[in-house]
C-alpha cells in the first residue's frame, strides 16, 4: 500500500504535542510491514538530516514551495519549504497569540502534500523492492502500447485497420497522458491530521477528481484533538482557491455561546476540520473512548452531530509509543537504568538522584509523584494547582511538576515550589531529557486532563513503573486499568468526578497502597510495565482501516 501522511508537526523535527511523537512513530512502524510511507510537514527550520529535492512548484496561483527529503528506515520524510512557515516564535503563535497567516500556511500544506506524488521522483526503499512492483502507470501504459503494437503488427490485419487501431492507441495513450500521474501509486491513502491537513480530502474531491485525478486515492481523516478546527471568517473562503459551490462543504455555522469577535457573531465561519470530516472516506480518531466521547454534546465541540453521522465509518485506534525511545533498560537520560528484574532498585537510584538535582530532601521512601504536560485547561493543571496545596499539606510526599504553557498556570506552578519548598518543584519549559528522568523516577503520575483523545504520558508512565492517576476520560479510560485489590489486576487508579476531589481522592488510594500494601504497588508496577505498548498493534489497526477505504468507492465524488 501507499500512504501520504499530513501533519503540521513531526517528532524529532517540530513538536509542540503527542501529535509529532505519533507521526515520528507509527509511519516506521507501517514501513516495516512493507508499506511505502511519505510524511509531509512544513520545514520550520533548516534541518540537518533532509536535502533539496530541487523540486519547485507554485501553488495558490503565487506561492512557490520547495520540498526537502530525507530516507529513514524506509520512510520518505517530506518538508515543504516556503518562508512563511519558519518564525521566530512558536509553530503556530507566539507571545503576541496566534500567527494571523495560519490559515494560508496550512492550506498550501495541505495543497503541497497532493501535488508531491506528481513532482517527487523518491527512490523506492529497499525493503519494499520486493516482490516487483510497477515503477509507475505511465511507464506502465507505454509498455502496455509497445506491446500491443508488437502483437497486432505481426497479426495479418489490413494495412488501414492497423494504422487506425494505432491512431486510436495513440490518442487514448495522449488523453491519459494529459493527466498528470501520481509518482507514489495510483491508489494511494492520504492521511490528514487534525484540521492543519483537513483541506487534504476538500482539495481530493474539489480538485483533482472531476479531472479525472486521484480517482483511486482515498483520504482518512486522523483526529488528535477536535477542539482546534481552524475556523476563520468566511470571507476568507476565496483565498482557498476552491469553486464557489464548495462554500457550503466549508460554511460552519456555530453555537452561540461560542461566537466571539465581529464576523463570528452572526456565528457564521470558515471550518477547516467540519470540510475534512464530511469529505474524508474515514474517520480514525486515537482511542475508542475518545471516539465515543466526539460524538457527544460534551465532547463534540460542535461537530458531534456530523461525527455521529458517520459513526459507521469512524474507529478508535489507541496510540503505541516508541519503545525503543521509552525503554527504561536502555534509556540514556536516565542514571541508573532498570528493568522488570531490579526496577525497585533502579527506580530508587533515580528517584534519590532527582531528589539531589532539585533540592529535594534525599529518601527513596518518601513518594514522588509527578506532573509532565502542557500547562493548560484540558490537562487539567489548574485543577492539579487546586489540590496541590492540601496534598502536600497532609502528606509527606514531593510533588514535581514539568510544562509549559498558560502564564497564569506557569506563576501558579511558582508559587506552589515557593510555598512548599521541601515538597514541590515547577520546572517551567520543556525539556525532553528531564521528562525521561522525571518519569523513571516518579512513584505515582498524575493525569488530571478534563478531556484526552489517547495520551501518552501514562503509557510511557506504565512503562517506566510510574503508576498513573487519571480522569477517566477519552484514552486514558481505554488505557489505564483501574486497581482491584482482590483480582490482583489493573495498571492505576481512575476517577470520575472531575475536579480537585476526585483527584485527591484517587491520588489518596494509590498513596495508601504505596505505603501499606507495598507487595501490591510492586505488582501493580509490573504489570504496567510488561503491558503491550508498541505500535504493532495500532499498524495492523491502521493497516486494516486502509485496506477498507480503498474498497469503498469515494466518499464524495
Ligand atoms: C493530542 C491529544 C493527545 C494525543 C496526541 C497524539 O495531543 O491531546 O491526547 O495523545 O494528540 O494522538
Amino acid at each position: 500500500r501507499n500512504m501520504i501522511f499530513v501533519t503540521s508537526e513531526v517528532a524529532p523535527w517540530s513538536k509542540t504535542g503527542g501529535l509529532a511523537d505519533v507521526l515520528g512513530s507509527l509511519p516506521f512502524a507501517l514501513a516495516e510491514r512493507g508499506h511505502r510511507v511519505m510524511v509531509v510537514a512544513p520545514r520550520y527550520a533548516p534541518y540537518d538530516g533532509p536535502v533539496s529535492t530541487g523540486v519547485k512548484v507554485t501553488l495558490m496561483g503565487h506561492a512557490e514551495v520547495m520540498y526537502f527529503h530525507q530516507q529513514i528506515r524506509g520512510v520518505d520524510f517530506v518538508f515543504v519549504d516556503h518562508p512563511s512557515y519558519p518564525r521566530p516564535g512558536g509553530l503556530y503563535a507566539d507571545e503576541h497569540g496566534v500567527y494571523g497567516d495560519n490559515q494560508f500556511r496550512f492550506t498550501l500544506l495541505c495543497l503541497a502534500a497532493t501535488e508531491a506524488p506528481f513532482f517527487l521522483d523518491l527512490p523506492i526503499p529497499p525493503q519494499q523492492m520486493d516482490p516487483p512492483r510497477p515503477t509507475s502507470t505511465s511507464t506502465t501504459s507505454t509498455s502496455t502500447s509497445a506491446d500491443g503494437n508488437g502483437s497486432n503488427g505481426a497479426a495479418a490485419s489490413p494495412a488501414a485497420a492497423q494504422q487506425h487501431h494505432q491512431q486510436q492507441q495513440q490518442q487514448q495513450q495522449e488523453q491519459e497522458e494529459s493527466i498528470p500521474r501520481s509518482k507514489y501509486g495510483e491508489d494511494v491513502v492520504f492521511v490528514a491530521n487534525d484540521w492543519h491537513a483537513s483541506l487534504v480530502p476538500v482539495y481530493l474531491a474539489a480538485k483533482y477528481r472531476p479531472h479525472g485525478v486521484y480517482r483511486n486515492a482515498r483520504c482518512i481523516m486522523a483526529i488528535h484533538n477536535l477542539r482546534h478546527q481552524g475556523v476563520f471568517s468566511p470571507g476568507s473562503f476565496a483565498s482557498l482557491d476552491l469553486p464557489g459551490h464548495w462554500y457550503g462543504c466549508l460554511e460552519w455555522q456555530y453555537p452561540p455561546h461560542q461566537r466571539q469577535g465581529s464576523w463570528a457573531e452572526e456565528g457564521r465561519s470558515v471550518n477547516h476540520l467540519k470540510a475534512g470530516l464530511t469529505t474524508s472516506d474515514r474517520i480514525v480518531t486515537v482511542s475508542a473512548g475518545y471516539a465515543e466521547e466526539i460524538q457527544t454534546y460534551l465532547g463534540g465541540w460542535g461537530m458531534e452531530g456530523i461525527i455521529a453521522s458517520r459513526s459507521p465509518v469512524l474507529n478508535g485506534v489507541v496510540n503505541g509509543i516508541d519503545t525503543d525511545e521509552w525503554n527504561p533498560a536502555i534509556d540514556p537520560h536516565l542514571p541508573y537504568k532498570y528493568d522488570t528484574t531490579n526496577f525497585v532498585e533502579g527506580k530508587a537510584q533515580c528517584k534519590m538522584e532527582l531528589q539531589r538535582e532539585l533540592g529535594l530532601p534525599v529518601s527513596e521512601h518518601i513518594p514522588l509523584i509527578a506532573f509532565i504536560g502542557r500547562l493548560d485547561p484540558q490537562k487539567g493543571a489548574d485543577i492539579l494547582l487546586e489540590a496541590a496545596p492540601q496534598l502536600l499539606r497532609h502528606n509527606n510526599v514531593q510533588l514535581v511538576c514539568l510544562g509549559s504553557g498558560n502564564k497564569d498556570l506557569e506563576d501558579g506552578l511558582r508559587w506552589l515550589e515557593g510555598e512548599f519548598r521541601d515538597r514541590a518543584r515547577g520546572w517551567v519549559g520543556f525539556n525532553v531529557p528531564l521528562s525521561h528522568r522525571l518519569t523513571a523516577a516518579a512513584d505515582i503520575l498524575l493525569m488530571p486532563s478534563r478531556f484526552e483523545p489517547c495520551g501518552l504520558n501514562q503509557l510511557y508512565a506504565m512503562r517506566y513503573g510510574a503508576v498513573p492517576v487519571a480522569h477517566k476520560t477519552g484514552g486514558l479510560r481505554d488505557t489505564v486499568t483501574d486497581f482491584n485489590p482482590w483480582g490482583q489486576s489493573g495498571t492505576g487508579w481512575t476517577y470520575t468526578s472531575c475536579d480537585a476531589q476526585g483527584l485527591l481522592q484517587a491520588t489518596g488510594l494509590a498513596l495508601l497502597t504505596y505505603h501499606n500494601h507495598r507487595e501490591d504497588f510492586r505488582k501493580l508496577q509490573l504489570r504496567g510495565m510488561t503491558r503491550e505498548a508498541s505500535w504493532d498493534q495500532a499498524a495492523q489497526q491502521y493497516e486494516q482501516i486502509i485496506s477498507w477505504a480503498l474498497m469503498d468507492p469515494p466518499y464524495c465524488r
